[in-house]
């Protein structure tokens, strides 16, 4: 990247770019890491994996149009 650039737009890279991205994901995935370990997951009203509608839409980010809805019970 030259010099007199602060970094790229689209990616948010660069000099001015986030500092906290990875403490950012690495308490994301602990906290998902601690859901799928600490309890069962399963889909409400005997739903079936090809019922999903796993079509995306776009916000802020690309997320899922519909939520996803799971039952928890714990296990632990
Ligand atoms: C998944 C979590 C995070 C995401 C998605 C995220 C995203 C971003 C984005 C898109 C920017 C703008 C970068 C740009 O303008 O080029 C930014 C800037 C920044 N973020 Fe984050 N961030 C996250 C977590 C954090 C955390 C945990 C901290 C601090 C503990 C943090 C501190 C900052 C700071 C200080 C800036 C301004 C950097 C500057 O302008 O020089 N971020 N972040």
């Amino acid at each position: 990247m030259p010099d007199d650039q602060t970094g790229c737009e689209r990616t948010k890279t660069g000099r001015r770019g986030c500092p906290g991205i990875q403490f950012g994901v690495v308490i994301i995935e602990l906290a998902l890491a601690n859901i799928v370990y600490k309890f069962d997951l399963a889909l409400p009203n005997g739903a079936k994996i090809e019922d999903l509608d796993m079509s995306e839409t776009y916000g802020i980010v690309l997320h899922k149009k519909s939520s996803l809805l799971v039952n928890l019970s714990a296990r632990l």
